[in-house]
């Protein structure tokens, strides 16, 4: 049975597609196949690392496109285009609308930079989860992929990986910890998980 085509979105440095993409040379990805980058973000270090890869890649960008609406006809019109049939938020820092959503009823999955209930929703992504874990002093942080829904970062949970907080952490340096400990781990292996579930399902 032919792979599951996986488009990859990113707003910015994009070393979870990086992951994804390893993990897939590396044979760890046999049930799926990275086909399309899409970022929003014109300058984004995604859009180099795609280059590298040889990965076609579209970019919305959101100060060319700024209505949230339009720029999501768009990226879903590129993504039905291009046969997605599995969309990975790998960085992606707009929420999608729960019209897009729907638009890939449990075929969406993310990566958050923690140990999700905790530290998540709106407001919660990139560095500001590390602060706010740093102010709330808990000694164990992480990375969660969960499956999206309309509701922010309330999707049931896909995968988890628990990650230590050390005592003269700032959140450059625990942010490092939980992509190299957790997020880079994880994100290949539930990829191949969801790839692999789907290829078992009618498509
Ligand atoms: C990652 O830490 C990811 O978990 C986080 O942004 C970073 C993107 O890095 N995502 C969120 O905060 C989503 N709410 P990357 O572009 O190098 O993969």
């Amino acid at each position: 049975m032919e792979k599951v085509r996986i488009a990859i979105l990113c707003s910015g440095g994009g070393t979870n597609f990086q992951a994804i993409y390893d993990a897939q040379q590396a044979g760890m990805i046999p049930d799926g196949e990275i086909a399309l980058v899409v970022c929003d973000h014109a300058e984004a270090f995604a859009l180099e690392r795609a280059r590298r890869a040889g990965i076609p890649a579209a970019v919305f960008d959101r100060v060319a496109i700024p209505d949230r609406g339009e720029r999501e006809r768009r990226i879903l019109a590129c993504l039905k285009e291009n046969g997605a049939e599995l969309v990975v938020l790998a960085g992606f820092m707009t929420i999608l609308s729960p019209a897009f959503v729907a638009a890939y009823e449990n075929r969406i999955v993310n990566i958050h930079p923690a140990l999700l209930p905790n530290f998540g929703g709106k407001g919660f992504y990139g560095l500001h989860v590390h602060e706010a874990v740093l102010k709330a002093g808990v000694k164990v942080t992480g990375a969660t992929v969960h499956y999206v829904v309309a509701d922010c970062d309330a999707g049931p949970v896909i995968a988890q990986k628990e990650v230590e907080v050390k005592e003269n952490d700032t959140p450059e340096s625990l942010q490092k910890r939980v992509m190299r400990e957790a997020e880079w781990v994880i994100f290949p292996q539930a990829v191949e998980e969801v790839c692999k579930k789907i290829k078992g399902e009618q498509r």
